[in-house]
């Protein structure tokens, strides 16, 4: 301790040395204090930064605060007393009897203003470094720096975000006016739930997100370049690192060369600005958040997505829809809720160029590939979609999310996230990219096709079905059948389709449906119209007025049928008003050998044959959601077996 004291008037008498000819000091000691006069203030020893009284805009009350030396425009980036205003020029900053550096004022004992530190020395000092942060130092230790206790004002050289071990969180708090250094209603800082995101908050709900980082940029980061700010090209001078490890994470900006005055600001009006300082003696604003609407946290709601080029800005995101379409708000329900993912036959569909959806809920997997990611997806009924996230680590590196997604947005230079979808959403996707589709891998071809061949197959058998029904009212015949070419009905995917080993590929004899027009027979794949499961997937019952507008009567099945015990229909015990109620019931039998090919469905329904008794299918009807139970449909071979298998 004796000799701690000792070193330390050393220092202090070097000082006054060196020093004592400058009206600002170096140091704050137990004797050397700063007073609201004009001689009265510290300066960093690169002569770049100033702490001192100050009045802001047109106020007339006092504070402590730290700014720029060498600018013309005084720009504060620290506030002392931001709570606590001086209504005199009594002002003293000097280290308290307890060792914390303090504001006093009008000969009050106790502080306006404290750093408020255990102090485990007798003697203690401040020094205001290059960097702008004011240091309290004792027993050679710095044991408080304002540079964890920012204001509205992050400067380069400041690690911005939050101390694991410590549990400090750094925040920025706007001002209440550029009159009024008072906390505001904006506020940002790191949000740590989940995967770390930096927030604005006002009145402390999100108002805006960053996004996870990716590796070299944050990813909801509004593209700057898109900005066309005269300066833009000015960001190169700052050199922006993350990091993100068991101790820490915090965003750190340093300037590329060492001559640049820099800083992030929150204004007082909400807005996140990085701004430099320009030779024209004047800040420049290199980058900004909350620069379009989209850029509102959540602006669209959830399970949408604000794209700042349309004209409405918000749509559902594929797999939803309004809720309530006459309503000038937008609110995204499931189109289809299933019990577990999104049903059988689901997969994911890719969103080029978004935002991130919120991540705090969301998981890293900080080593996987994107098919690792997918795999790790479909493990969970809660997961909604995953993202490559780190741009440069060759694939490696994803998020899945865990919850609605909330806050996505398009913009340039976004990102692609997996959007997990049904089956119908996904068959939309295939059709919309059927170009795309033919040149994909044969795992991917094959999760793509699922619902398709499933959808076609069911559409196929009720179709022809229907058709043999209709056989007897030929003066409506014909008329039906121009109708249903009007419809042009084909479904490009099917095209993709790999001949299959017969040779007997593409069957010209198929009247192939627009899905649109199968997904409003079946009410999109509706558990509630699933028969069940037959050879060549789900098998559906239709309504024939989707098919045909002038028919009244539904196409049911279901109604012929019977259960048994087990909820299985017994197939033989129907009797059979037509023979297309019975190629209906062969198409779905349960041995494969047993179901008619698909030529012979056609045959059986154009020609008055026999038919053979159906034997038992291939499912109980079920018509709850257990039905369709976690299906991992993609990695499944079951699927390549059934397609086109000519028998
Ligand atoms: C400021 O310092 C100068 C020179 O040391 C001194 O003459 C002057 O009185 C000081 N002003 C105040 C208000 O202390
Ligand atoms: C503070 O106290 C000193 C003497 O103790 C006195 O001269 C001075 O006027 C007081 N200042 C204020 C602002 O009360
Ligand atoms: C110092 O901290 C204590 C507890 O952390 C708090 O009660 C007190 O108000 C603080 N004092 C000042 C001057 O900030
Ligand atoms: C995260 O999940 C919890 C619990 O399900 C939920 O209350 C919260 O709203 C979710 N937050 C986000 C951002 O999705
Ligand atoms: C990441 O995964 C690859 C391939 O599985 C492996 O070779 C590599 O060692 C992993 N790296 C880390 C840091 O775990
Ligand atoms: C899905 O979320 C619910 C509620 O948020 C939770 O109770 C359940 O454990 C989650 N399931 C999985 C598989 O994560």
């Amino acid at each position: 301790m004796g000799c701690n004291r000792a070193l330390c008037i050393l220092v202090l008498f070097v000082a006054f040395y060196l020093f004592g000819s400058l009206q600002a000091l170096e140091t704050i000691t137990g004797t050397q204090f700063i007073a609201d006069d004009e001689n009265g203030s510290l300066v960093s020893s690169n002569g770049n930064f100033k702490l001192g009284f100050f009045s802001p805009g047109k106020s007339q009350a006092r504070y402590v605060g730290i700014w720029f030396n060498k600018i013309s425009e005084q720009t504060v980036v620290w506030v002392a007393n931001r709570e606590t205003p001086i209504r005199n020029s009594a002002g003293i900053f000097k280290i308290g009897g307890d060792g914390n550096l303090a504001v006093f004022c009008c000969n009050q004992s106790s502080p306006l203003w404290s750093t408020n530190v255990s102090v485990p020395a007798q003697t203690s000092a401040a020094k205001l470094l290059d960097s702008g942060n004011l240091v309290l130092v004792a027993k050679e230790t710095i044991i408080w720096h304002s540079f964890d206790y920012p204001t509205d004002t992050v400067l380069p050289g400041m690690k911005f975000g939050w101390n694991r071990k410590t549990g400090l969180n750094h925040i920025l708090t706007s001002w209440k006016s550029i009159d009024d250094p008072t906390p505001g209603e904006f506020s940002s800082g790191f949000n740590l739930h989940g995967i770390p995101q930096y927030f604005l908050y006002k009145n402390s709900v999100p108002h805006w997100r960053s996004g996870p980082w990716n590796g070299r940029n944050l990813n909801g980061l509004p593209d700057i370049g898109s900005h066309k700010d005269y300066f833009s090209d000015r960001i190169d001078l700052i050199t922006i690192t993350f990091v993100s490890n068991d101790n820490e994470v915090y965003i750190k900006s340093s300037p590329k060369k060492g001559s640049v005055f820099s800083r992030i600001v929150l204004e007082s009006m909400g807005l996140l600005k990085r701004k430099i300082w320009h030779e024209s003696q004047r800040w420049v604003r290199v980058q900004i958040v909350l620069h379009d609407l989209c850029d509102e946290y959540m602006r669209c709601g959830a399970n949408a997505i604000c794209n700042e080029d349309t004209l409405a800005h918000c749509a559902c995101l594929p797999g939803f829809e309004r809720l309530y379409p006459q309503d000038w708000y937008l609110k995204c329900q499931e189109t289809r809720k299933e019990a577990c993912g999104k049903g059988d036959g689901e997969g994911f569909v890719r969103l080029e160029g978004v935002k991130f959806p919120d991540a705090r809920n969301a998981t890293l997997y900080s080593n996987m590939s994107l098919e690792e990611c997918e795999r790790e997806c479909l493990k969970s009924c809660n997961c909604t979609g995953y993202a490559n996230v780190y741009v440069d680590e060759m694939g490696r590196g994803c998020i899945a999310w865990y919850s609605e997604l909330r806050d996505m947005r398009r913009f340039k230079s976004g990102q692609d996230f997996y959007l997990r979808v049904n089956a119908v959403e996904l068959a939309l996707d295939a059709q919309k990219n059927a170009r795309v589709h033919i040149i994909a891998t044969k795992s991917t071809l094959v999760f793509i096709i699922v619902p398709l061949v499933e959808t076609l197959l069911a559409a196929l058998c009720f179709y022809h079905f229907w058709r043999r029904n209709e056989k007897r009212n030929k003066g409506q015949k014909q008329k039906q059948k121009q109708q249903l070419h009007q419809n042009k009905l084909v479904l490009d995917s099917a095209r993709s389709l790999p001949p299959n080993s017969s040779g007997e590929s593409g069957n010209t004899e198929l009247t192939l449906f627009e899905l649109s027009t199968v997904i409003a027979a079946t009410d999109h794949f509706s558990s509630a119209n699933k028969l069940g499961r037959g050879g060549f997937g789900p098998v559906y019952k239709v309504n024939s007025l989707h098919f045909l507008v002038e028919r009244k009567n539904s196409l049911s099945l279901s109604s012929n049928l019977a259960r048994d015990s087990r909820g299985s229909p017994d197939i033989s015990k129907f009797r059979f008003g037509n023979s297309g109620e019975m190629v209906g019931l062969l198409c779905v039998q349960d041995n494969a050998k047993d179901r008619p090919s698909m030529s012979n469905v056609v045959f059986m329904l154009s020609n008055e044959t026999v038919l053979p008794s159906p034997k038992k299918s291939s499912f109980p009807v079920r018509n709850s959601d257990l039905d369709s139970s976690i299906g991992t449909k993609r990695s499944n071979n079951e699927v390549t077996n059934t397609t086109f298998d000519g028998r």
